[in-house]
């Protein structure tokens, strides 16, 4: 018998770009996978391969052994993340099958869908938008049923600073849409924005509980500043007028990541550097109470 369990899935979306999407997703992954001893399936949805590049390129430039061979692999059996797509939207059934030919092993617990340049192509072929939104449905069904694969506790998604297709069918099966806001003034002025964007975009299909936290948030004496606190308020006010005035499940987590230089090698050094260590934990304590809640 196959006692496999859909994955519970979470997207990192915010419109505003260098908010620290990327970073964050590649960091809860790994504190899941390492600490939390989970099964953790991440995938780069975003064209501009941030992520992909970080995880599978030496400090050269050049591509990692390991990850060059598979990628040959992957293309040559027609396993990327753009064949699936490609399969999914033809008009005859969808048969994609899934092996560790489309998902690459970065460590034992946690595994990656790797972003791909035809992705930017992705926007201007003309596909049926409705039938996309079950795109990632449909995956993540096959992904579960696979015998050829984990059974993963978690699924991350990276999404892109837009509204892409690939969002918009990641939206329509998450339980959870995570998003960074760093402490400045645009950053603030976009919250409605994206929280507008999601209820229009995602009804009449039911909206994901949305977690929105802080990342960059300036440090000062284990808090954070001032200033960085009085934007921070000002993003619980928007959440709590958006909770009351649209039904949004907006929860405000009061688990700040700091800005901290040594995060920006978190990914290529393969590790959360140990002065995030508790930020990541705090953070995703929260994520979880708000998921089984
Ligand atoms: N807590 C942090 N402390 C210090 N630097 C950070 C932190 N979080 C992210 N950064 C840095 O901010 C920059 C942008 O981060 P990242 O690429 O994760 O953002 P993003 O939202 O994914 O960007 P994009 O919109 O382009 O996808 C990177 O240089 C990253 O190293
Ligand atoms: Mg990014």
């Amino acid at each position: 018998m196959n006692d496999k369990k859909p994955p519970k899935t979470i997207a990192t979306i915010n419109f505003k770009g260098g908010v620290g999407k990327t970073t964050v997703t590649w960091c809860l992954g790994d504190l899941i996978s390492t600490y939390g001893k989970s099964d953790v399936l991440l995938f780069d949805l975003d064209a501009q391969m941030s992520l992909t590049q970080a995880i599978t390129l030496n400090e050269d430039g050049s591509l990692h052994g390991k990850f060059s061979n598979w990628q040959e692999r992957s293309e040559k059996g027609k396993k990327t993340i753009f064949n699936a797509i490609d399969e999914y939207t033809k008009p005859k059934s969808f048969n994609f099958g899934i092996d560790y030919d489309f998902i690459y092993q970065i460590a034992d617990r946690y595994h990656f869908v790797p972003s791909s340049e035809e992705l930017y192509w992705l926007e201007l072929e003309v596909f049926d938008r409705e039938k996309m939104k079950g795109l990632m449905r449909e995956l993540l069904g096959k992904i579960t049923w696979s015998k050829k694969v984990s059974n993963y506790h978690y699924a991350l998604f990276d999404c892109p600073p837009s509204f892409t297709l690939l969002s918009y069918s990641v939206l329509a099966v998450c339980d959870l849409i995570l998003i960074p806001v760093n402490p400045d003034f645009y950053a603030v002025k976009g919250v409605p924005l994206i929280l507008n964007t999601l209820k229009m975009r995602i009804e009449p299909l039911p909206i994901p509980k949305i977690a929105v936290f802080m990342n960059k948030a300036k440090p000062y004496a284990g808090k954070m500043t001032r200033e960085s606190q009085f934007y921070w308020n000002q993003v619980q006010s928007i959440c709590l007028k958006a909770s009351e005035q649209s039904g949004l499940n907006v929860k405000c987590l009061d688990t700040p990541i700091f800005d901290r230089v040594q995060i920006k090698r978190a990914i290529t050094s393969g590790g959360i550097p140990d002065d995030f260590v508790r930020d990541f934990k705090s953070l995703w304590a929260g994520i979880t109470d708000f998921l089984n809640e």
